[in-house]
């Protein structure tokens, strides 16, 4: 009997519990659904979006002018953007002394002055680094120390002319041995800001749109022995002058620039806008010819233009011309018809006959 009374009770117990259960998930799903942007896990630094299963954390249009210190453990992905960090100082991205498992770095716009000694320290998984959009005026020469797993890194419209030289330097730590593709376009480079090539694993080299006005024969050499780089190259204001033979060598000969075709000269005056591959090189007489096919394609389209101008100016005359042909043709056939008629005449073959 007191076994059964319990057994009801517990019914009507869990019964009760049960629907208060409902409400409770009812609500908790509510909440979700208010606050799941702003928060889905404690450990979010604020400001920020952190979506766990894909490990990224997301930060934008901040007014932080610090890395946040207290980014997740979990993070694969970080990305700050449009915040206002102008310099990345040593061990930015440790969080309390540990190393952290990011793969993926990305602090482009964040109008970036300078990188510190040891920026990056504390973050050794590093694959990709852009650093694009900023504004550089220095970067130590240590800047990018311990990213040996680092294997893209973009700093596309991001460096001062001034910081050249400073570029430099911090590009050929030993570190940086496993990079496969260098972004540097947009930045009013002279030349290329590596000293060697032979320390990294490169396969894409960007420079377009700078300020490379010529490769010399050192460059090309070096070029040369890298089979494997690809090296972008258009929108750059190449000098043709003789200057350049040896990198116009490099450029039909290599196939190591896949955008060759897109190289124009923006000096001397005469072949302003002529391709560089279309040049004729005569360097024993000095003589660095533009083929203008351009002209050439001009001067046909002209032609054409005013043929069809005479056709169109003329077209009363030619429609007479036409109808007298076809009148002139009518008059033959009627006489041939007529002939026909005659030879076909049986009274006619009759009195032949
Ligand atoms: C960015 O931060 C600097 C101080 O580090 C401050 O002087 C500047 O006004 C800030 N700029 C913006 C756009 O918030
Ligand atoms: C930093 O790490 C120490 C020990 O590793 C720990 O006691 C402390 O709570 C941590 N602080 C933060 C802010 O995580
Ligand atoms: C510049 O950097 C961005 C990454 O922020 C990349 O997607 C883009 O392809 C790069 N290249 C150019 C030429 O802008
Ligand atoms: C080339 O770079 C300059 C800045 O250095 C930029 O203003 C311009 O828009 C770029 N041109 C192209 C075609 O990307
Ligand atoms: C390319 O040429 C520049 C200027 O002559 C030089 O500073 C640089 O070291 C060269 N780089 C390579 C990889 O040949
Ligand atoms: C083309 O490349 C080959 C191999 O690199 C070299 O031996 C040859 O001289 C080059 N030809 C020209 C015209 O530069």
């Amino acid at each position: 009997m007191r076994g059964k009374m319990w057994m009801f009770h517990s019914a009507d117990d869990s019964k009760c519990l049960f629907s208060i259960w409902k409400q409770c998930l009812y609500c908790a799903a509510v909440a979700c659904l208010l606050f799941a942007p702003v928060r889905t896990n404690d450990a979010c630094p604020a400001s920020c979006i952190c979506a766990r299963e894909s490990g990224t954390v997301t930060c934008r249009d901040g007014e932080d002018t610090e890395v946040p210190g207290d980014i997740p453990k979990w993070t694969s992905t970080l990305i700050l953007k449009g915040q206002n960090i102008s310099t990345l100082q040593r061990g930015a991205f440790m969080t309390n002394g540990t190393e952290l498992e990011i793969m993926t770095l990305s602090l482009s716009y964040n109008g970036i002055r300078a990188i510190e000694t040891d920026a990056f320290l504390g973050i050794p998984r590093l694959h990709l680094l852009d650093l694009s959009h900023n504004q550089l005026e220095s970067i130590s020469a240590e800047a990018f120390h311990g990213l040996s797993e680092l294997r893209s890194l973009y700093l596309n419209y991001s460096i001062l002319p001034s910081v050249a030289a400073q570029l430099s330097n911090a590009l050929s730590a030993r570190s940086l041995r496993n990079l496969h593709r260098l972004e540097l376009a947009g930045n009013q480079l002279k030349s290329i800001p590596l000293m060697r090539l032979d320390i990294y694993n490169l396969h894409a080299l960007v420079l377009v749109n700078n300020s490379i006005e010529t490769l010399g024969r050192e460059n090309v050499t070096n070029l040369y022995q890298q089979r494997r780089i690809r090296v972008y190259l258009s929108l750059n204001p190449f000098r043709c002058n003789c200057e350049l033979e040896a990198f116009y060598y490099w450029l039909k000969n290599s196939s190591q620039c896949p955008d060759a075709g897109r190289l124009l000269c923006s000096e001397p005056e005469d072949k302003r806008g002529s391709p560089v591959e279309k040049l004729r090189v005569d360097c024993m007489n000095e003589n660095l010819e533009a083929v203008s096919y351009v002209f050439l394609g001009i001067v046909l389209a002209l032609i054409g233009v005013v043929f069809l101008m005479v056709l169109y100016l003329n077209r009363g005359g030619i429609k007479r011309w036409l109808n007298n042909i076809r009148e002139a043709c009518r008059d033959q056939m009627e006489v041939y018809h007529y002939r026909y008629e005659q030879d076909s005449d049986p009274r006619l073959a009759n009195v032949a006959v």
